[in-house]
C-alpha cells in the first residue's frame, strides 16, 4: 500500500523520474538471461519498484505532513531535514546576494547596549500639533528615547526641548510614491547612527501616545518582533495593484498590504539599510497612476518584503491604532468633543487585528494580538487626531495614571 501510494506521488510530480524507472525496467530484462539469476517476474518488478521508490523519494522528498506518515511521525523530519531544501525555483544572483547578507544579519545577536533607548521617528508636513504632549511623555525618561524630525514640506518651529534640533535632512515626499519609503528609510538611517537606539518607531504629526512612557518603553523593548503590519488583500486595493514586473523575486502570492506606520527592531532596521533588491522593484513598479493601477509604495514596500524575508518575525499588525470602520476614503479623524476617557479605554482594549479584503468579500481576518505569546491590547499610539485635540489629550493624559 505505502509503495502504490509512493509510486502514485512520483508520477505526478516527477514525469522524468517515472520515465527514468520505466527505462530501467526495460533494461531489466536482459539480467533474466543469466543463469544463476532466474527468478520469477515478480520479483524484479518489486526490485524496481522499490528502487524506483527510493530514487524518488531521495530526489522529491515528502513534503506535506499526509505524504510523512510513510516514514513513520517521528522519523520524518529527521529525513526531511538531512536532505537539500528543494526551492520552487532557482533564484536569481541579486536575490542568492540579498538573502545571504539578511540571513547573516538576523543570525547575529542582538547588539548588546548598557542603555536600550527607543528611537522615536517623526514623519510630518511640518510644526507637530501634539509636540506638548509628547514632551509630557517623555518627561523624566531622558536618556532612554531619542526623537528625530522629518518635516517634509515647512520647518517646524519646536516647543518641546526634547525636539529641538533633531531635525533631520528632509526631502519633498509625494503621496503614493517611493519618496515615502525614501523618508521613512532616511529617518532609519539617522536613528541607526545612535547604537543605544534598539526599537524604532514610525510616527505621523496626527499620532498621539495611549500609555505612559514605561508601558511603551517595556512592550517594545521586551519583545522579540517587529510591529509591521502585513495581510494578503485579494481585492483590487490589493493584488489589484500588483505588477508582473516584479517577477522573478515578487511573486503576486507574496505580495502585502499593511499600514506605514510600523515599530521594528534593530536588526530589522539595519536589514531594511541592506535591501536594494526589492526596495527597486517598488521603486519601479509601485507607484500611482501605473499602467492603470494606484500602487502605493509605503503600503506594499515593507509588508511585502518583511512577508517574504522573515514572515514569523514581524506581528502582521501594527501598535498605531487607526478606524477605517466608516469604509471611507480617509480613516475617521478625531475632534476635540471625540476625545475623552471612553474612546481611549475603548481603543486600549482591543486585543485583536482585524483586517478586510477589497474584494466583494469583504472577508475579515480577525487574529489575536500575541506579545511573546500572550495575548495582549494590541495598540500603543493612535491617529489620527486633530490638532484642536490636543488640550483633551493633555488634560486625560495628567489626570488617568492608567493611560
Ligand atoms: C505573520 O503572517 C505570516 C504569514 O504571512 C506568518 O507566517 C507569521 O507566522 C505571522 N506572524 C506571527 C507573529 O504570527
Ligand atoms: C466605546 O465602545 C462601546 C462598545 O463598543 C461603544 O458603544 C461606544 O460608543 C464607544 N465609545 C466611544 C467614545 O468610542
Ligand atoms: C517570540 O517569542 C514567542 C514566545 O516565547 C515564541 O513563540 C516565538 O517563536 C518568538 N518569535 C521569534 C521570532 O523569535
Amino acid at each position: 500500500m505505502s509503495s502504490l501510494f509512493l509510486t502514485s506521488y512520483c508520477m505526478r510530480y516527477t514525469p522524468s523520474a517515472w520515465h527514468l524507472g520505466m527505462g530501467d525496467m526495460q533494461i531489466m530484462p536482459g539480467s533474466r538471461h543469466r543463469p544463476p539469476m532466474k527468478r520469477p517476474m515478480w520479483i524484479i518488478v518489486l526490485v524496481s519498484l522499490v528502487s524506483m521508490l527510493l530514487i524518488c523519494a531521495y530526489v522529491y522528498p515528502p513534503r506535506s505532513h499526509s505524504a510523512c506518515y510513510v516514514f513513520s511521525s517521528r522519523g520524518c523530519k529527521a529525513f526531511t531535514d538531512w536532505l537539500p531544501p528543494i526551492p520552487a525555483r532557482e533564484y536569481t544572483d541579486a536575490e542568492i546576494a540579498s538573502r545571504v547578507v539578511i540571513k547573516e544579519i538576523l543570525s547575529m545577536p542582538p547588539t548588546q547596549s548598557r542603555n536600550p533607548k527607543l528611537a522615536f521617528m517623526f514623519l510630518t508636513r511640518g510644526s507637530l500639533p501634539f509636540e506638548m504632549l509628547w514632551d509630557k511623555f517623555f518627561h523624566g525618561h531622558e536618556g532612554r528615547f531619542s526623537v528625530y524630525v522629518h518635516a517634509s514640506k515647512e520647518r517646524p518651529i519646536h516647543v518641546s526641548r526634547y525636539f529641538v534640533n533633531q531635525d533631520i535632512h528632509s526631502e519633498k515626499v509625494i503621496w503614493g510614491k517611493i519618496s515615502m519609503v525614501d523618508a521613512e528609510k532616511r529617518l532609519l538611517a539617522h536613528a541607526l547612527k545612535d547604537p543605544d537606539n534598539q526599537h524604532f518607531v514610525l510616527l505621523s504629526d496626527s499620532c498621539v501616545p495611549l500609555y505612559k512612557f514605561d508601558h511603551v518603553y517595556n512592550y517594545l523593548m521586551y519583545t522579540n518582533i517587529s510591529y509591521v503590519d502585513s495581510f494578503e488583500d485579494p481585492g483590487p486595493h490589493g493584488n489589484g495593484r500588483y505588477s508582473e514586473h516584479m517577477l522573478p523575486e515578487i511573486e503576486m502570492s507574496d505580495f502585502r498590504k499593511g499600514a506605514q506606520w510600523f515599530s521594528m527592531k534593530r536588526q530589522h532596521a539595519l536589514i531594511v539599510m541592506a535591501d536594494n533588491l526589492y526596495y527597486s522593484k517598488f521603486k519601479d513598479y509601485c507607484k500611482p497612476g501605473l499602467e492603470g493601477r494606484n500602487c502605493i509604495a509605503d503600503e506594499h514596500y515593507l509588508p511585502t518584503f518583511f512577508h517574504i524575508i522573515d514572515p514569523g518575525g514581524i506581528a502582521n499588525w501594527s501598535v498605531t491604532h487607526v478606524d477605517w470602520s466608516e469604509a471611507k476614503w480617509h480613516p475617521k479623524s478625531y475632534r476635540a468633543q471625540d476625545v475623552n476617557f471612553e474612546l481611549l479605554k475603548n481603543i486600549t482594549s482591543i486585543d485583536v487585528s482585524v483586517h478586510v479584503t477589497s474584494d466583494e468579500r469583504k472577508e475579515r481576518q480577525v487574529r489575536p494580538c500575541l506579545w511573546n505569546g500572550m495575548q495582549r491590547p494590541c495598540y500603543l499610539f493612535a491617529r489620527k487626531f486633530y490638532p484642536e485635540a490636543v488640550d483633551n489629550l493633555m488634560f486625560l493624559f495628567s489626570n488617568y495614571p492608567t493611560i
